[in-house]
């Protein structure tokens, strides 16, 4: 019966995500000096000019030199521009890259023959072909689809750091509430599932998969985030500091992305998961589990479980602060439509949410085709769940199974979480 259901290819809507994609790379670059290109404001991260090679790079050697097997444009470049890199904060700078890159005007004309070959491959090519495992359900072609919104994110992190002299992004509103009142809220005992089927979705990543139910104890859950306000008394009893905060005077300012501003007292504190887990046990309480997320986001006091915390419409912005509504936080409840069925608000978008559950295979997880070490190579114990979506996550991320990960103690996520109770 499943296969009478596969959609067939639509290749404009594909070209057109592509060309949109590529559209946002470019106006983010466009906020950047040109003078800081080579520049990499995080020292454990490549500068500016290796994301604009390998987002295209990727792309091509994904789709059309591997899966489609098409001759290189240029094989050194191709490598170059091959992987990004996931450094534990104590990695050694020493061992990254010290030699130069290609300049601006090569790295363009290579970006430029990638995203040729990239379109034409979308409108014409065999993209969807079940007898080659890199394009069966077009899994390629989705692969950079995909790719390319989850480093718009990746980048502004980085632009994050970098000098406000540096930079120039676009103005944006922001504003201080005061704190909502809201006691914890009590999800009752329930089945919680967690990943997809293989073929209920057109594309997932390979550490989606499989569905299964998990049985989750009854459990308590802040109904907002931890907001900097609750967070600065654990700062003020010797907690430590949020990489986000910026000493000022005797007090805080907020480090956003445009440059700093007062401390909002009522936004979600973006933390480590290391100090999300801190802040809870000092005050009592614990960090929610993956399948508790997945209980308080899309259960119900029915047993019913949702798409959406809102429920079945498709996301959109006006379901939470992500999709680019925002580049920053906004005062935690701000989203009201997108509360979940049992109240509990913001938990897609304002923030991904840190979870106390280990980056794990699912039960018949196998690496994808297309992208082998997207997820098998941080299965280490050491990277921890982040679920939800923050406010530079595209839409076209914002679905039940989507799991992201990240080292315990890597500063720069924009990352929130909330406690949980027994
Ligand atoms: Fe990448």
């Amino acid at each position: 019966m499943e296969t009478l259901l596969r959609p067939s290819l639509d290749r404009e809507r594909l070209i057109a995500w592509y060309r949109a994609n590529r559209a946002r790379t470019a106006e983010l670059f466009g906020w950047i000096d040109p003078s800081v290109y080579d520049v990499a404001p995080i020292a454990l991260r490549h500068p500016f000019v290796f994301y604009d090679g390998h987002i295209p790079a990727f792309s091509f050697n994904t789709l059309v030199r591997n899966a489609l097997g098409r001759p290189s444009i240029d094989r050194a470049l191709e490598d170059l521009f091959e992987r990004g890199i996931d450094p534990s904060v104590s990695s050694d700078p020493a061992s990254l890259r010290t030699l130069p890159w290609p300049t601006h005007a090569e790295v363009r004309a290579f970006v430029q023959a990638c995203d040729d070959a990239v379109l034409d491959a979308l409108a014409h090519a065999p993209i969807d072909d079940p007898a080659i495992p890199d394009l069966v359900r077009a899994e390629a072609a989705y692969t950079i689809l995909e790719h390319e919104p989850m480093h718009h994110e990746t980048l502004l992190y980085i632009v994050h750091r970098l000098a406000p002299e540096h930079k120039a992004i676009p103005p944006r509103e922001h504003r201080d509430d005061p704190v909502p009142a809201g006691e914890p809220v009590a999800i009752g005992a329930g089945i919680a599932t967690l990943g997809v089927r293989r073929g209920a979705l057109p594309f997932g990543w390979d550490n989606e998969y499989e569905e299964h139910a998990v049985a989750v104890p009854a459990f308590g859950i802040d109904r907002y985030d931890v907001t900097n306000g609750d967070y600065l008394a654990f700062v003020e009893a010797g907690g430590p500091v949020p990489p986000f905060w910026v000493p000022a005077g005797t007090g805080w300012q907020l480090r956003v992305l445009a440059g700093s501003i007062p401390l909002p007292r009522s936004w979600p504190v973006y933390a480590t998961q290391q100090q999300a887990s801190a802040f809870a046990a000092w005050s009592g309480a614990r960090l929610m589990t993956e399948p508790e997320y997945h209980r308080a986001a899309y259960g119900t006091p029915s047993g019913v479980e949702r798409p959406q915390p809102w429920g079945d419409a498709v996301p959109s912005a006006a379901y939470g602060n992500f999709d680019f509504r925002r580049f920053d936080p906004e005062p935690v409840g701000s989203s009201p439509r997108g509360a979940s069925a049992w109240g509990v608000h913001d938990l897609v978008g304002n923030g991904w949410e840190w979870t106390s559950t280990p980056f794990a295979p699912f039960a018949g997880f196998v690496p994808m085709a297309s992208y082998k070490p997207y997820s098998a190579d941080f299965f280490d114990g050491k990277h921890f769940v982040m679920k939800g979506a923050s406010p530079v996550t595209s839409r076209d991320l914002v679905r039940r199974s989507f799991r992201n990960w990240f080292y315990n103690d890597y500063p720069y996520m924009y990352a929130t979480f909330r406690r949980a109770y027994d």
